[in-house]
């Protein structure tokens, strides 16, 4: 009965579809039911899945979980610096700090660059390595324009992004440009401005409070 003749008889004639590539025929096969079934459980899982990650806002996506654990970094970071005061003291003595100062950099690449340049020349934003600053006399004025911000003038306020000690550890970061030679600086804005320099008298108990030792 399995014979090639009986198997002609039964006819194989209507499996073959229509269409002739070169006088290739193809064999009309169904799918293996194992792949139909996985791919519509494929397609069933999808919609309920792109509806809960990406429209209700209820699922958190990879990019969600990467700012949460940025966040939690820079959270970290500032609650190993304990409480920072935005006072000159402070801020100049993490700005000498060249280990702190690694996060200072992370958080202005990640916030500031856009227009204050990578390396702080300026962009649209003022050049900060220069020793003319337009809002800016003392180091306590640095954590001032950054903490409120200069909103008619272009410059957003961070109180709300950051924390004071994140903010106090950003000041210092600014203060720290000043002096470095970025690659396409803008020209001087504003007065210039005298040197800041820590009294040595106050040097040992603003290096306690900014060590937290
Ligand atoms: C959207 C663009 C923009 C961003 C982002 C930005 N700034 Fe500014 N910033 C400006 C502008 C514009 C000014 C100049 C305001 C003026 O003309 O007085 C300025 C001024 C400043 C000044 C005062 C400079 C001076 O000479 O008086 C400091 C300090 C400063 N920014 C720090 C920061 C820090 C720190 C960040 C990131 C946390 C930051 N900026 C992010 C646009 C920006």
């Amino acid at each position: 009965m399995n014979t090639p003749e009986s198997k002609q008889n039964v006819s194989e004639e209507p499996m073959i579809l229509d269409h002739d590539c070169d006088g290739i025929r193809e064999y009309d096969n169904p799918m293996p039911s194992w792949w139909t079934g996985l791919f519509w459980g494929s397609m069933l899982f999808a919609l309920p899945y792109f509806a809960f990650y990406h429209l209700g806002g209820v699922g958190t996506t990879i990019a969600d979980n990467y700012e949460t654990e940025v966040g939690a970094f820079y959270e970290l970071q500032a609650a190993k610096l304990g409480n920072l005061k935005p006072d000159a003291p402070t801020i100049l003595t993490l700005a000498a700090d060249s280990q702190k100062m690694l996060a200072g950099r992370n958080m202005f690449r990640a916030n500031c660059a856009t227009c204050h340049g990578p390396d702080g020349g300026g962009l649209t934003g003022p050049n900060l390595t220069d020793d003319h600053y337009i809002n800016i006399r003392k180091p306590e004025d640095i954590f001032r324009v950054v903490h409120d911000g200069l909103p008619t003038k272009g410059m957003p306020e961070w109180a709300s992004r950051f924390s004071e000690p994140q903010l106090v550890l950003l000041s210092a970061y600014i203060a720290s440009l000043r002096g470095s030679h970025p690659s396409a600086p803008r020209d001087p804005q504003g007065d210039q401005v005298a040197p800041w320099s820590l009294p040595d008298a106050t040097s040992d108990s603003a290096t306690t409070a900014a060590m937290g030792r």
